[in-house]
C-alpha cells in the first residue's frame, strides 16, 4: 500500500448490539473534526458485495451449507476491500466497517461449527487485511435479540437461530478480544447511545 494510508476501523456484535448506532455516531463524530470518512458495512459495502449479501441474509436459514456460506463471505468482503475499503485507505480516509471478518471467526467459526481453522485459512489467502481497531458492543444477549428482531428487517436469518446461538455468539466476541488483545476492545453497550459512544472514543482517539 502506498505511503498515505488512513485509518480502518471495525465495528463488531452480536445482532441488535447497538453496533451500526455506534458506527454512524463515531462517523459523525470524526467527520465533525474534519476527518474524511468512509462509512461502510458487511455483508455488503460494494455493488457487488451488497448482491451477495441479499444471498446471505434472505430466505431459509438451511439455504447454505456452512463451508459454502463462508465461501460467499469471503467472496463478498474480497470485492469490498477491493473496491471500497483499499482505494479509501490510499486516499486516506477513515474507513469504518459495520462488521467485517471477525464476524465470520464467530458466526461461521465458534458459532456454528467448529470451522475456524477453515475461516482463518482463507481470510489469510484471499483478504489478508485486519482493521487498526475492532471494537466489539457487548450486550447481554437477550436485550440484543429482542432489539434486532423487533426491526423487522427482512433479514433475521441469523437472529432467528435463537437466543443459545446469540450467547454463544456474545462469548465468541469476548474471546476474540482476548485472543488479539492490541487491536480487538470490549465495549459495554448498555445504557444511552451516548454513553456507549463516550467509551468508545477514547479506544479512536488514541489511534489517531
Ligand atoms: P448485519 O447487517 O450486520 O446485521 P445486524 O445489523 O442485524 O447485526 O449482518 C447480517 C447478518 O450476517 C448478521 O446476522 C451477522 C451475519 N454475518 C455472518 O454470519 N458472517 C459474517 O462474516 C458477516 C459479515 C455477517
Amino acid at each position: 500500500m502506498s505511503a498515505v494510508r488512513g485509518r480502518f476501523i471495525s465495528f463488531e456484535g452480536a445482532d441488535g448490539a447497538g453496533k451500526s448506532t455506534q458506527a454512524r455516531l463515531l462517523a459523525e463524530r470524526l467527520r465533525d473534526a474534519g476527518h474524511t470518512v468512509t462509512l461502510t458495512r458487511e455483508p455488503g459495502g460494494s455493488p457487488g458485495a451488497e448482491e451477495i449479501r441479499k444471498l446471505l441474509v434472505e430466505g431459509d436459514p438451511a439455504r447454505w451449507s456452512a463451508e459454502a456460506e463462508i465461501l460467499l463471505f469471503n467472496a463478498a468482503r474480497r470485492d469490498h476491500l477491493e473496491r471500497r475499503i483499499a482505494p479509501a485507505l490510499a486516499k486516506g480516509h477513515i474507513v469504518i466497517s459495520d462488521r467485517f471478518a471477525d464476524s465470520t471467526r464467530v458466526y461461521q467459526g465458534v458459532a456454528r461449527a467448529e470451522l475456524r481453522d477453515l475461516v482463518d485459512r482463507l481470510h489469510a489467502l484471499m483478504i489478508g487485511t485486519e482493521p487498526d481497531l475492532t471494537l466489539v458492543v457487548d450486550l447481554d444477549s437477550p436485550t440484543g435479540l429482542s432489539r434486532g428482531l423487533a426491526r423487522q428487517s427482512g433479514e433475521d436469518r441469523f437472529e432467528e437461530l435463537g437466543a443459545s446461538f446469540q450467547a454463544r455468539l456474545r462469548a465468541g466476541f469476548r474471546a476474540l478480544a482476548e485472543e488479539f488483545p492490541e487491536r480487538v476492545k470490549l465495549v459495554d453497550g448498555a445504557g444511552r447511545p451516548e454513553d456507549v459512544a463516550a467509551r468508545i472514543w477514547p479506544h479512536v482517539a488514541a489511534l489517531l
